[in-house]
């Protein structure tokens, strides 16, 4: 028997014993998850921090840059120390602007695109408590001053990333990127926080939801994430005082993780938002709260 022909049979026979599958379509690489990426995240200053935690993802999971931006610049330069230690190889940027002015936001955007003629990520984390009192007794404000950070802000780093991220160059053939928006629980429903911040971060989530329309066919996602009780800056005062009390096992006691969440828990689902593995996960409000929002008020043990 020719060779080619007995090489043919034993194909054959192995064909019927593992058939041949489709390859898999693989929609993003295997290596480093956001190899060459370019990434801005506001909010990047707070030591305990969300925005400080998700630069540490990008550039440990092979960012090209990553701008680190708040309007308080007291830890900037030592967290782009510590991150040029661990990975040299991705520029950090330190950039103090207010994220709610839009002339600084351009800028922002604009020195990516002439830098490395792409823009991956805008995180646009930063956010403020704003007053925490009764509705009826906060003043307008105040309640302005929370939606220029929380909602505006988002706003503005969605309204100059879009375009740039559309934007083609020899490093990025086409036209694709990822717009996260801080929103909260908050934002989903009552008792996670005062009435200026819930209104503020629901807006953020209706932002994520028009605008990801709005970019149809651009391959441009827009999506929002809402923490639950997370130990940062904004919140430590919460976990100090129950710890001087010695209530912190009571802390997240809601959530049927029953704790609060640490910084690098949202990190984690930020970098996944901006990697490719998330090119099919748009215009949503992903809740990131232990399961908190997933339940109705219930008095526990009375409940299966
Ligand atoms: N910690 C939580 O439990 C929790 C829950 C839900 C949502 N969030 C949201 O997460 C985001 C990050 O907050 P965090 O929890 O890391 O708190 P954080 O206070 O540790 O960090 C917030 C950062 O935003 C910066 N910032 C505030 N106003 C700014 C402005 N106008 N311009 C630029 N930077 C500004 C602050 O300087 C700070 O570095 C916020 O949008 C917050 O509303 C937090």
């Amino acid at each position: 028997m020719p060779e080619s022909s007995a090489s043919e049979r034993v194909k054959a026979i192995s064909n019927q014993l593992a058939p041949s599958l489709p390859p898999i379509v693989k929609v993003a690489p295997d290596g480093p998850r956001v190899a060459g990426k370019v990434v801005i995240i506001t909010g990047a200053n707070s030591p305990l921090g969300i925005g400080r935690a998700s630069a540490h993802q990008y550039a440990s999971n092979g960012a090209k840059a990553v701008y680190i931006c708040d309007f308080d610049d007291t830890y900037l330069a030592s967290h782009k120390a510590e991150i040029n230690a661990s990975y040299p190889d991705v520029d950090v940027h330190v950039r103090q602007f207010d994220a709610a002015d839009e002339k600084a936001v351009k800028e922002v955007v604009d020195d990516a695109l002439n830098r490395y003629g792409r823009l991956d990520v805008f995180f646009a984390n930063a956010g403020v408590i704003g007053p925490n009192v009764l509705f009826t007794e906060a003043d307008g404000e105040d309640f302005m001053e929370t939606f220029r950070v929380n909602t505006l802000g988002p706003f503005l780093a969605a309204k100059y990333a879009a375009p740039a991220m559309r934007k083609t160059s020899p490093s990025k053939p086409t036209s694709s990127g990822s717009i996260i928006l801080t929103a909260s629980v908050a934002g989903i429903r009552s008792n996670a926080g005062a009435t200026p911040y819930s209104a503020s971060k629901a807006a953020v989530i209706s932002l994520a939801q028009t605008m990801a329309f709005q970019l149809s066919g651009t391959a441009v996602r827009v999506n929002a994430i809402c923490p639950g009780l997370i130990e940062t800056g904004m919140t430590s005062i919460v976990f100090e005082a129950a710890r001087a009390r010695g209530t912190q096992g009571k802390i997240g006691q809601l959530n049927p993780l029953k704790r609060g969440g640490h910084a690098d828990e949202i990190a984690r689902v930020a970098l996944f938002l901006g990697s490719d593995e998330a090119s099919y996960v748009n215009g949503q409000a992903w809740a990131v709260d232990g399961g908190l929002s997933a339940g109705h008020p219930y008095v526990q043990n009375k409940l299966a």
